[in-house]
């Protein structure tokens, strides 16, 4: 076996084994030849490409995500203790052949993240009643013979004030400008561009510590999506990646504490924060929702 240490040759075989030049492979920063796309995005990055049947299997998970948020979502009034949702999601879960990802996922002790006004996410559902006026955050993430499908809404409790109408409507429409841009040939940076540029321009923020990321074979897999960025940067997007966009926009500054419980995130300065979520494929020409619903 080669020694990794000594320098490749840019005309010399690569190293990786995938047979290409190396200035054409793990030397060069643009995208592989399609055939060996596989081995050499595991390889460099460690991302596991998705066959048309892993794909559809992920869509099946995300149908019942999507299922999930639907029952949930006409269920939202004030009233609603947060872990009745908790209740509501598990039961519809397990009874539709699915398991709950995020129950003991890390030690986390419920089966949904409900995430209320100032909370970033991973909010531990509890004896919380959502009042009027609140903003709600319900994140599904469901395991279908063994696939994983991640997706997350914001709700307004009863009537919305304008700072809840407005921190919902910017995260809503960054995760739609960060799926536009998502094709072959543009790159992770332009996501993140896309989705930072929307939320800054409107006077939001952009949380940096919690981002997107590959799923399907498991809840978080490679690369990490940031959801802030410049154009060009960042690894290639190429067919057969899944992965999810989450943006979580702040009303105010972008930084974040986490509470005594280890888990919850909630804006630094207790402004509203609010997030959308969505695990999509990247196709031929542009991309396809896996968890769909209309944003
Ligand atoms: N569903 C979250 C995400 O979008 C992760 C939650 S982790 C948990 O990545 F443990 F809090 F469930
Ligand atoms: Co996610
Ligand atoms: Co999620």
């Amino acid at each position: 076996m080669k020694n990794k240490s000594q320098k490749t040759g840019r005309n010399a075989l690569c190293p990786c084994g995938s047979g290409l030049k190396y200035k054409r492979c793990c030397g060069s920063r643009g995208a592989p030849a399609a055939k060996d796309a596989e081995s050499i995005y595991a390889r460099r990055y460690n991302i596991r490409l998705k066959k048309a049947s892993d794909v559809e299997a992920i869509r099946k998970a995300g149908r019942l995500v999507m299922e999930t948020l639907d029952l949930v979502e006409s269920r939202i009034e004030p009233g609603l203790v947060t872990e009745e949702i908790n209740t509501l999601v598990h039961k519809f879960t397990i009874k539709n052949n699915g398991v709950p990802a995020p129950l003991n996922y890390r030690g986390f002790p419920k089966s949904v993240c409900v995430s209320v006004n100032e909370v970033i996410c991973h909010g531990i559902p509890g004896p919380y009643a959502l009042k009027d006026g609140d903003i709600v955050n319900v994140d599904v993430t469901t395991i279908l013979d063994g696939y994983y499908a991640d997706a997350n809404k914001s709700f307004w409790v009863g009537t919305p004030s304008p700072d809840a109408k407005k921190i919902v409507d910017v995260a809503r429409e960054s995760l739609k400008r960060g799926i536009a841009i998502v094709k072959p040939g543009n790159t992770v940076g332009d996501i993140g561009w896309a989705i930072q540029t929307w939320a800054e321009d409107n006077g939001c923020s952009v949380v940096r510590e919690f981002v997107g990321h590959g799923v399907g074979f498991d809840f978080h897999e490679s690369p990490q999506i940031p959801h802030f960025g410049r154009r060009g940067q960042g690894i290639e997007l190429i067919p057969g990646m899944v992965f999810t966009i989450e943006p979580m926009i702040n009303l105010g500054d972008h930084s974040l504490r986490i509470l005594k419980d280890n888990w919850t995130a909630v804006t630094r300065d207790r402004s509203l924060s609010a997030q959308f979520e969505q695990t999509l494929v990247v196709t031929e020409d542009g991309s396809e929702i896996l968890t769909p619903y209309d944003l």
